[in-house]
């Protein structure tokens, strides 16, 4: 196992009704003027937006808000906001939605408190020093931002789609009600746990030996997911089954699972070339490249891939660790498309000719390879798009 820091400040607040305590909870943590940021209407139509404004009218909380957050958020909407925070003399932002939402949240609390363009933090990955405090309501389990250091924007001129974080915009406080996703659409909930899953796989993909406790804690999320997943597809109000996995989205993000190994996340990378072009869901994304990164790296370590077939799908390995591996490869884009994700680029819209361009839009080393596990040329990550077109 290899060194390492780890902190997660974030107070999680879990269970019904919870979102009635976003006022009091802003108000502990020194909020006097909130920004309240969302989406594309779904917190309105539910009636969850209304609720979170009279918990802050209750505490004597003034707000302005700041609604439109699209999937894959831009760029655009952060400048707004930030211009709308150092207007009104914002303290704290309160995002009400998903990761994107809370992404583009965290953006706007690193920038109102930076001289320069707040993308020069997500141009160069660099670590965010400071920002504005940020509580979340969490309306969909996926991109675990509800308590990671991370945030991922698309740049709207140039189309890059970028991560970056710091623990400065880690949120203080996170509103975790399951109840709040019964209204997800399918897709949103398949999505979410795809993208929920892939971000074990990207941990659990490792060189670094001897990480018994974190392959134990990724597998345990692992079979969380294929439990409780069909279990929403089929009734999606089964409260159980939506609050298990609202955490498991959490821990999945929030870096317990990856302390003390290297980690991958090359299909992250590979992916957001795909949101960031076309606007693909990001979960839809994974569940189609996740298996074709999966293939390519096999052949490298196929002891640790039938460990992961064995320990989570109970696939028998007969001392044969590549069919082993293999076998558990399909059993992952089994698994995905009977949630109704996709299985090929196709059917997600993306177009053959684009993959050089994609695959060399990635943010390369200098020397032009990506990846840690297996390391990748452009001309690898075009094999990897054409062989799951
Ligand atoms: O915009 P509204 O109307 O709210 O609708 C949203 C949106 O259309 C809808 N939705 C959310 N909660 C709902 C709901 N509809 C009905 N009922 C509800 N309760 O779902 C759609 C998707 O929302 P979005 O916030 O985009 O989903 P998600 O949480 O999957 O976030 C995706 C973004 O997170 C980034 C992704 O790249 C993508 O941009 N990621 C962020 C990470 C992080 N910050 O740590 C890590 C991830 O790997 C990921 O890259
Ligand atoms: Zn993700």
């Amino acid at each position: 196992m290899l060194n390492f820091e780890f902190c997660s400040p974030t107070r999680f607040v879990f269970g019904k009704n919870t979102e009635s305590q976003a006022g009091e909870l802003i108000k502990n943590h020194g909020g006097t003027k909130v920004l309240i940021h969302y989406g594309g209407g779904s917190v309105v139509r539910s009636g969850l937006l209304d609720r979170v404004k009279a918990s802050l009218t209750e505490q004597g909380i003034p707000y302005v808000e700041l609604g439109g957050v699209q999937p894959n958020p831009r760029s655009g909407l952060v400048y707004q906001g930030i211009d709308l925070c150092r207007k009104e003399g914002v303290d704290f932002i309160l995002a009400v939605g998903g990761g994107s939402v809370i992404d583009s949240a965290k953006a706007i609390a690193a920038g109102v408190v930076y001289d320069g363009d707040f993308w020069d933090y997500w141009a160069v990955k660099a670590v965010i020093p400071k920002a504005l405090p940020i509580g979340t309501v969490l309306t969909i389990p996926a991109a675990g931002s509800e308590g990671s250091s991370n945030s991922v924007i698309t740049h709207e001129e140039t189309l890059i789609k970028r991560g970056t974080g710091g623990d400065a915009v880690r949120p203080k406080f996170s509103i975790l009600n399951p109840e709040l996703t019964f209204t997800l659409p399918q897709w949103q909930t398949a999505s979410g746990v795809c993208d929920i899953i892939a971000h074990i796989l990207e941990r659990y993909f490792t060189n670094t030996t001897e990480v018994e406790v974190t392959d134990r804690l990724c597998e345990a999320i692992l079979l969380t997911m294929i439990k409780e997943a069909p279990r929403v597809i089929e009734n999606p109000e089964n409260y159980e089954a939506r609050a298990n996995i609202m955490w498991a989205g959490m821990l999945a993000h929030n870096n317990v699972c990856g302390v003390g190994r290297e980690q991958e996340w090359t299909t992250h990378a590979i992916e957001h070339e795909l949101s960031a072009l076309y606007d693909v869901t990001h979960g839809a994304g994974l569940a189609v490249l996740f298996p074709a990164w999966m293939k390519k790296a096999l052949p490298h370590d196929p002891k640790r891939f039938a460990q992961l077939a064995t320990r989570v799908f109970g696939i028998e390995n007969k001392g044969d660790d590549m069919a082993t591996g293999l076998a558990g490869i399909e059993a992952w884009a089994d698994f995905f498309t009977s949630l109704g994700m996709p299985r090929t680029l196709r059917e997600l819209g993306v177009q053959e000719k684009d993959f050089v361009y994609m695959a060399n839009h990635l943010m390369l080393r200098p020397d032009g390879t990506c990846g840690k596990y297996i390391v990748l040329t452009p001309d690898d990550v075009v094999e990897i798009y054409k062989s799951c077109y």
